[in-house]
């Protein structure tokens, strides 16, 4: 009986050890470009989602111990996967003009970062000024931003029915196309 149990727990040593071999990537990719975003906005990104959502990670030391180091990993591939904001030059996970919308979103709803992260990184909860300082921002990237730079203007407003009205059309859509996701 005994010897069955330290048998386990040898093999369960053994295991642990052996996956300290793996080696997992740590590397950070060049930046391409970086999102271009006011400093207040940007320090808030850095603090909080900048180790998964850029190619500036900061490694920690459990980076380096498994089982965790698979999970990190694993977080930060899908993380710069959907949001890099490391490589803005180049396509997202998500529709570039909506991200700053579906920031919002993540946040307010308490899924960003994540519960894990912030667990081993109390800097990263957002207070309710750093929320509001990303909502004015959302507001006025999303509307007066990407999109609104391209020659929006009251004048032409009746043969445009993308831009401003966004909205609106995504609503009429909507009601049309009910098998639309
Ligand atoms: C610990 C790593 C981690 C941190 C920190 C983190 N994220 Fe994420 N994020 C992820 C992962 C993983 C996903 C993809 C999984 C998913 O969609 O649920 C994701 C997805 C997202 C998405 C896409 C959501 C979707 O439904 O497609 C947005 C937007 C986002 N994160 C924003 C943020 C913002 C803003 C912060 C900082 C306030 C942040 N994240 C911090 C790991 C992280």
């Amino acid at each position: 009986m005994k010897k069955k149990v330290y048998g386990a727990i040898l093999a369960v040593l053994g295991l642990f050890i052996l996956m300290q071999l793996i080696p997992i990537d740590r590397e950070n990719p060049a930046v391409t470009l970086d999102m271009p975003a006011p400093k207040p906005v940007k320090d808030i990104l850095k603090r909080a989602c900048y180790d998964c959502h850029s190619n500036e990670t900061k490694w920690p030391w459990y980076s380096y111990l498994a089982p965790v180091k698979f999970m990190i990993r694993h977080h930060i591939d899908e993380g710069r996967n959907k949001v890099n904001f490391s490589t803005w030059d180049q396509p997202q996970g998500e529709e570039k003009a909506e991200i700053p919308e579906e920031i919002i979103e993540v946040i307010e709803k308490g899924e960003m970062p994540t519960w894990d992260y912030i667990l081993m990184h109390a800097e990263a909860k957002l207070s309710n000024k750093d929320v509001a300082v990303l909502k004015q921002w959302a507001a006025t990237t999303d509307k007066g931003g990407e999109r609104g730079e391209t020659g929006d203007d009251e004048t032409t407003a009746t043969n445009k029915p993308t831009h401003k009205t966004s909205k609106d059309t995504t609503l009429v859509q909507k009601t049309k196309d009910t098998d639309d996701e």
